[in-house]
């Protein structure tokens, strides 16, 4: 087999028939933090088999314990390949290539899913390459809607994430921000925990807020009045924390309280990212604004940023929920488009925790 010109996202050309084959029947693997899902995807566009299993057991801490994480991705990751294989109909030795998270992500997590597919690969005698899991985030909406106009604004918002990409076409990207701090996920989760609101805490919040009055407390909206595309929502935590001081310190709130809160902060955050986003499509130019990550499943952002684009004239792109939250589908997609443009496989595929080192970003950059 030829060597290709480059092994990295977007940049290896090679085409021909090889690369199409290794694309024809790919086995996909995720396992960055709490997820464990896999997909069997058929020439880069018909999912075969899709399952998640969202490891429930984390709520019993308020949040990820990544011991525990790494922990049921082996056990749950061997019984969920074989039952995904199942559910496709497709035998093993029939698989043309796998690809699998390799960063970034919870290092324990990551190691566990690039380990398997590196066994496996070996085993079948087939390529293993690895996918970034922000890029999935970033195109997760081409699943289901294909490509956008270009050039696009991607919106990333998760529990460990809060990024705002220029995407010029799949593989040119260009960060525009990103959080100082707490991602937007993790705000809402922090804030459902001071709230008794339980783990994870975006849907018990999108929920209480649709009863709520968002303009009970004037929470503060992170940064808005700075140019730039960066956030920060640790200080909107700590706002809402002196509330609650105020308010008598611990939960049980009295429901309408709690109502109230949850509404004023979910209206700051919204504000904020709705903001932050139509100033990136500005600068930008872009056609579309493309949404990913599990915060993306939020109401009122997603009624907000309709109205916002529409108003724009801007393509608004939002995957269904089981696309917006960590799943292997979006791997897969972005996979298939690596082995079709040629992409290699990896000789030395490592875990690495950190999106920084994980080459995506600061190439684009
Ligand atoms: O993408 P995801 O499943 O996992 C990560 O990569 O982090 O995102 C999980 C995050 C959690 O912080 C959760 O509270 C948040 O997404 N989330 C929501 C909603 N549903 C999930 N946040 C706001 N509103 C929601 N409806
Ligand atoms: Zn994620």
């Amino acid at each position: 087999m030829t060597a290709p010109a480059a092994s990295h996202d977007g940049a290896a050309i090679q085409g021909g028939h090889a690369a199409a084959a290794r694309a024809r029947l790919v086995l996909w693997i995720e396992t960055s933090c709490d997820d464990t899902s896999v997909a069997v995807l058929e020439d880069g566009t018909r999912l075969r088999a899709h399952l998640i299993a969202a490891q429930d057991l984390h709520r019993l801490y308020g949040g990820v314990v990544p011991e525990l994480a790494a922990r049921a991705h082996l056990e749950l990751l061997p019984r969920m390949v074989a039952a995904a294989l199942d559910e496709a109909g497709v035998a093993a030795d029939r698989l043309t290539a796998i690809a699998v998270t390799h960063a970034p992500g919870l290092v324990g997590s990551l190691v566990v899913g690039v380990a398997f597919a590196r066994a496996f690969g070996l085993a079948l005698g087939i390529p293993v390459v690895g996918v970034n899991h922000i890029e999935g985030h970033l195109l997760a909406t081409l699943l289901e809607h294909g490509e956008p106009p270009w050039p696009a604004v991607s919106l990333v918002v998760s529990g460990g994430h809060t990024e705002l990409v220029e995407i010029r076409g799949v593989g040119a990207y260009r960060w525009l921000g990103s959080t100082r701090d707490d991602a937007a996920g993790e705000a809402y989760d922090k804030v459902a925990k001071l709230l008794g609101l339980g783990f994870p805490g975006g849907p018990p919040i999108d929920r209480l807020a649709a009863t709520g009055d968002p303009a009970a407390f004037d929470f503060p909206r992170p940064m808005l009045d700075q140019p730039g595309f960066e956030f920060s929502f640790s200080g909107l935590k700590t706002a809402v924390a002196m509330t609650l001081a105020r308010a008598g310190g611990g939960p049980p709130f009295a429901e309408r309280f709690t109502a109230d809160v949850a509404a004023s902060f979910q209206r700051a955050v919204v504000d904020t990212l709705a903001a932050k986003s139509l100033r990136a499509i500005e600068a930008t130019g872009a056609r579309a604004l493309l949404l990913g990550g599990g915060v993306a499943c939020n109401g009122e952002l997603r009624r907000r940023l309709t109205d916002d684009c529409a108003r724009q004239g801007v393509a608004l792109r939002i995957p269904a929920p089981r696309f917006c939250a960590d799943n292997a589908a979006m791997i897969a997609l972005v996979g298939a488009r690596r082995l079709a443009r040629g992409a290699a496989e990896e000789a030395e595929l490592d875990a690495v925790a950190s999106l920084e080192a994980s080459g995506l970003s600061i190439s684009a950059r």
